[in-house]
């Protein structure tokens, strides 16, 4: 399968305009403000470690947007931006505070944030699948058996208890070698990996991730300044030669993956791959991070064993989330890892919140080893089936490319051409229906054709409906589907 656009070109280019977004980021956060010098370019490129003539590039962009301006026989300096510049007239706030915010963005939460009818951006469980009456008898005798559990703190590694649980229940699935010291409790997935990035990474550290990949991953490392490397995922994993090459010529720190039932393609890494990447992350100190946030959620096969599995010297750390379809409302995620990067990892969690909540582990212990939560994941797999069939057999007639996923929430669907994703994206919120356009997944922001589907949030009749209404808006951009 082909990408949108081939990356051969853009690989030239990546470390200019990661020069160019760096020092955007640090222009944005206030760092280098109004009419502030900017470093030389000998300086910079010390800095960064690159030639000289990748930051006179990124200056020359800079320029060109009007980011910065230069001086005769001086240098260059920081342009004030139109709108900071109305916005100080504005407001009394100072320029840092201001401009502090425009840094930080999380693209896919902003379109999950806009409510619509028929919701395709969240891969999220559809909480009418959950067994919410049995919840709510469940929550009750969770407080019994713990009376003084509202007005305890967890330890920031997370509840013992559950750690143990954990523990013996991926030593049973997994054949791993674990202790519970190796467990650390996070909230959720997505607060792993901003800790696990504000340990390992620093400006401009280069840092390999897959293309395309979880939006809100790359979100959290480019505001770590990171520069990001991609990695082409196919539907037959990854070029492990490809991989090696681009160890030995970056030597990053860490590779974010996500090797099951991939967001968004939904693909899975071979179990052949698996042992031979925990090689080439030992041979060129590469730290795994594998991301597990919906292993559980196959449709006829189980996934093969996490990486984790071949792991024997502590290059893979695993971050398996269980808000996604077994209780989204507690946040319930699991870091697995050999102590070198399980300690620092604490420390990172008891300067972030000291712990995640304990009343919300021991709801989640109770409910997850109850013998209704494994029948409960089989009602899953087949709504989830059924689910995917309903989008499949509505999309049959576009002309649309995807390869269907084996297990997971989502689509991911090649549209033609002709079709801006972007303008499409505008029209179908103004008639309440949402997606995710590709191009915030892919860490060179060029998948302009793809878009994400999530077939798990919206029930069946809905998901017929609101599919139709993406296919008719959709037609109106070019020749009627086929
Ligand atoms: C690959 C991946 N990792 C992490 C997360 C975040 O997980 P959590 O909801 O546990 O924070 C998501 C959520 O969409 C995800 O798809």
């Amino acid at each position: 399968m082909k990408h949108a656009k081939s990356s051969g070109g853009t690989k030239a280019n990546l470390l200019f305009r990661q020069a160019y977004e760096y020092i955007v980021t640090r222009m944005d956060r206030g760092e280098w403000q109004a009419h502030d010098k900017l470093p030389s370019i000998r300086l910079l490129a010390q800095e960064l470690q690159v030639h000289r003539l990748t930051v006179f590039r990124a200056y020359q962009l800079l320029k060109q947007n009007e980011r910065a301006y230069v001086k005769e026989k001086s240098g260059y300096y920081v342009s004030p931006c139109k709108s900071e510049e109305q916005a100080l007239n504005e407001h009394e706030e100072s320029p840092r505070s201001l401009t502090a915010s425009s840094v930080l963005k999380n693209a896919l939460s902003e379109i999950q944030q806009i409510p619509v009818k028929y919701q395709f951006s969240q891969a999220l469980i559809d909480p009418n699948l959950l067994p919410n009456l049995f919840l709510s008898e469940h929550v009750k005798q969770v407080f019994d058996i713990y009376p003084k559990l509202m007005g305890t703190y967890s330890s920031a590694q997370g509840d013992e208890e559950l750690r143990e649980y954990l523990c013996r229940y991926m030593v049973r699935h997994h054949h791993l070698r674990l202790t519970v010291s190796d467990i650390l409790i996070t909230t959720g997935g997505q607060q792993a990996i901003d800790l696990i990035s504000r340990i390992y990474i620093r400006p401009m550290d280069p840092v390999l991730v897959e293309r395309p990949t979880y939006s809100a991953a790359l979100d959290i490392f480019r505001q770590q300044g990171a520069r990001l490397v991609p990695v082409e995922i196919t539907p037959n994993g990854y070029d492990l030669a490809a991989v090696e090459k681009l160890m030995q010529k970056h030597k990053p720190r860490i590779f974010y993956m996500n090797p099951t039932f991939h967001n968004p393609t939904g693909y899975t890494v071979p179990a052949a791959q698996r042992k031979l990447l925990v090689e080439l992350a030992e041979r060129y100190r590469c730290l795994l991070i594998e991301d597990d946030a919906i292993h559980e959620m196959y449709l006829d096969q189980p996934p093969p064993q996490p990486m984790l599995t071949y792991d024997t010297e502590g290059w893979v750390v695993y971050l398996r989330s269980f808000s996604k379809y077994v209780a989204p409302g507690l946040r319930i995620c699991a870091v697995m890892g050999g102590p070198s990067v399980i300690k620092p990892l604490i420390t990172a969690k008891s300067l972030a919140d000291n712990g995640t909540p304990l009343v919300n582990q021991k709801m989640f212990l109770h409910y997850f080893e109850s013998a209704r939560i494994q029948q409960h994941l089989e009602k899953l797999r087949i709504a989830l089936q059924i689910r995917k069939e309903i989008v499949e057999e509505e999309l049959a007639s576009t002309g649309w490319h995807w390869i269907s996923p084996q297990g997971g929430f989502n689509l991911w669907l090649r549209l033609p051409d002709f079709i801006p994703v972007d303008r499409l994206l505008e029209e179908c919120l103004r008639h309440s229906v949402s997606f995710v356009p590709g191009v915030i997944c892919d860490p060179l922001k060029e998948m302009q054709s793809w878009i994400r589907l999530s077939y798990s949030f919206v029930n069946e009749e809905h998901l017929r409906d609101g599919v139709r209404r993406l296919v008719d808006i959709a037609g109106r951009y070019g020749p009627q589907p086929q």
